[in-house]
């Protein structure tokens, strides 16, 4: 294992100085990946109290508790019983400011999921030591290599019996086509776990259990030399295993390579125990060392540096009903450059209209504050009254536009009826509202849309959330009529070709609400038959990314 010298607890940011150079190096905009369970509200919290944003005593039993009062969004969605929304949540910590973006943590996700990590410069993915990697993790991993974002992994209560760290990191190897380098090892696992060994700098953090409810355990770190560690090796019965597995790694790690990381070639692995804070906070310092300060963004005049002097950034999510007493509706922004201040003027791009970013918010902690000022990172929630649509650009000068945020496929697929002829217009009314939002994706058989609408979602969940709203909100009663087909691909190609599509039963072409050409397949069989069958036309998992300008295709 090379030795590496430069120690993160030595690389913080330099003081800012409130300029925007330093503003921007001492940024970290991030979100945690994972299955359901795998610890990733007990990590955030940890997080959250080392940066001092939230200040309970972590104790296992009111964390549930806590976790709906830390945000009366939250208190909302456990009133209907869901949680659709992903928040960004900002602290600081040992000098850097630290933007958390929080994708929901329950079973059925929704694009917004996806969406949340185009708002990310890199991704902290959390595996449970026991598990491995889990179908949602995967998905997640997808999505984040789609953008080639830098993954760092965590690999989570090895307190308990979890599978061989050497079985992990071929896991993730073997699962993922992503190379693992160990950046520390446990110490015992399950029962006799006792600390992480630092592979770079060849030390040990040996743990004793933590007080109950405290923040933070007792560490203490001894060289690979210390008889101390020696001790403990034998104390739990691994006393030549443990340096035979780190000749091990030594033999195989090779050189660290930044460039590779940060392209999401190579993920650093971690190990330790979110709940017991073992590990957690070493991790967390050498997350915010290894991981990226905002870059550039791509716009359709070439990528657009954060040190821009001009304001500018896109919104990747819409947040409507937020509290069902005012109706109202948030859009998101991910400052991509220049300061931000409110009450400043900026062009929407995307529709010609000049808005005034006057209510605005961000969130600390449990706190949702007006924002005065906020830099390329940060995500700012800003009061929409209607005018602002996923993917749109917001630019204090200049008429470019970003990347815009593509779609991803959806498993579930519904047609849409309504008993009530007259309330047709209500209908589409709500679900093109619904869909600005992105929690469902809305299909039409024909390009001008004026057939049967389908309506497709990531996850079943979103269903029942769609009907739920169309019934409060437009006051409309749906039928929601399950169909059978379960992969999605976005085509390009020959549009005479394309439209033979359809021509087999077990495929339906429709299109997006960008008029883009969308063939839906009721199998995995049927999608491969039409993928061999046409080598010349395009399948595509997600919709391709367009530079959109102008108002045309809104709904
Ligand atoms: P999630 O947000 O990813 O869904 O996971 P969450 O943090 O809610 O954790 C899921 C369960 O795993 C919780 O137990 C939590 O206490 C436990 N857990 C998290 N990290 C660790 C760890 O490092 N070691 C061990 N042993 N357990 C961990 P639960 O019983 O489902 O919830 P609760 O009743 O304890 O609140």
């Amino acid at each position: 294992m090379p030795l590496e010298m430069n120690d993160p607890a030595d690389n913080r940011p330099a003081p800012s100085h409130g300029d925007l150079a330093s503003e921007i190096r001492r940024r970290r905009t991030f979100a945690i990946i994972s299955h359901p369970d795998a610890g990733k509200t007990t990590l955030t919290e940890k997080l959250l109290l080392y940066g001092g944003a939230i200040h309970m005593a972590g104790s296992i039993k009111s964390r549930k508790a806590t976790r709906y009062a830390t945000s009366d969004w939250m208190e909302i969605e456990r009133q209907r019983g869901i949680s659709v929304t992903s928040s960004a949540l900002q602290f600081e910590y040992d000098g850097f400011a630290i933007n958390l973006l929080d994708t929901p943590g329950h079973k059925d996700f929704s694009e917004d999921t996806y969406r949340t990590l185009e708002a990310a410069d890199s991704v902290i993915m959390l595996l449970d030591g026991a598990k491995g990697i889990e179908p949602q993790t995967l998905k997640l991993f997808e999505v984040a290599r789609l953008r080639n974002l830098p993954i760092v992994t965590f690999i989570n209560k090895v307190d308990r019996e979890s599978l061989p760290p050497l079985t992990l990191l071929s896991e993730i190897e073997k699962n993922l086509s992503i190379r693992a380098f160990p950046k520390n090892w446990p110490v015992g696992m399950g029962r006799t776990f006792r600390g992480v060994f630092d592979l770079s700098r060849r030390r040990a953090h040996l743990y004793s259990a933590r007080e109950h409810g405290g923040a933070r355990s007792e560490e203490e770190i001894v060289g690979g030399n210390d008889p101390k560690l020696d001790a403990i090796l034998s104390e739990i019965g691994l006393q030549s295993e443990f340096w035979d597995e780190l000749e091990l790694l030594d033999a195989d790690a090779g050189i660290w390579d930044d460039g590779q990381f940060k392209s999401g070639n190579v993920t650093p692995v971690f190990f330790g125990s979110a709940l017991n804070n073992f590990g957690v906070e070493v991790f967390l310092k050498s997350f915010l060392d290894l991981s990226p300060s905002p870059g550039p963004h791509m716009s359709d005049m070439g990528p657009i540096p954060p040190d821009n002097e001009h304001f500018s950034g896109f919104i990747f999510k819409i947040q409507a009903n937020m509290d069902p007493q005012h109706r109202d509706r948030f859009a998101f922004l991910r400052i991509c450059s220049g300061r931000f201040r409110k009450g400043m003027s900026a062009r929407n791009v995307n529709t010609g209209q000049e808005v005034r970013l006057s209510k605005t918010l961000q969130f600390m902690g449990q706190k949702r504050e007006s924002v005065e000022e906020a830099f390329p990172g940060d995500i700012i929630g800003l009061h929409d009254p209607g005018i602002f649509h996923i993917g749109d650009t917001l630019a204090e000068k200049g008429d470019f536009v970003y990347e815009g945020i593509p779609h991803f496929s959806p498993e579930f697929f519904v047609r849409v009826q309504i008993a009530d002829p007259l309330k047709r217009k209500h209908l589409r009314k709500g679900l093109f509202q619904i869909a600005e939002e992105g929690a469902i994706q809305i299909f039409t058989l024909d390009t001008e849309g004026e057939r049967d609408v389908l309506v497709g979602a990531v996850g079943q969940l979103q269903f029942d959330v769609l009907k739920f709203r169309l019934e409060h909100e437009y006051k409309v009663r749906a039928k929601l009529e399950p169909m059978n087909y379960d992969r999605v691909r976005w085509v390009t190609g020959n549009p005479e070709m394309v439209a033979n599509l359809s021509s087999t039963l077990d495929t339906l072409l429709v299109y997006d609400r960008e008029k883009m050409p969308v063939a839906l397949f009721r199998n995995e069989w049927a999608l491969r038959y039409v993928v061999d069958k046409y080598p010349s036309i395009g399948f595509h998992g997600t919709s391709p990314r367009t530079f959109r300008k102008g108002t045309a295709n809104r709904s």
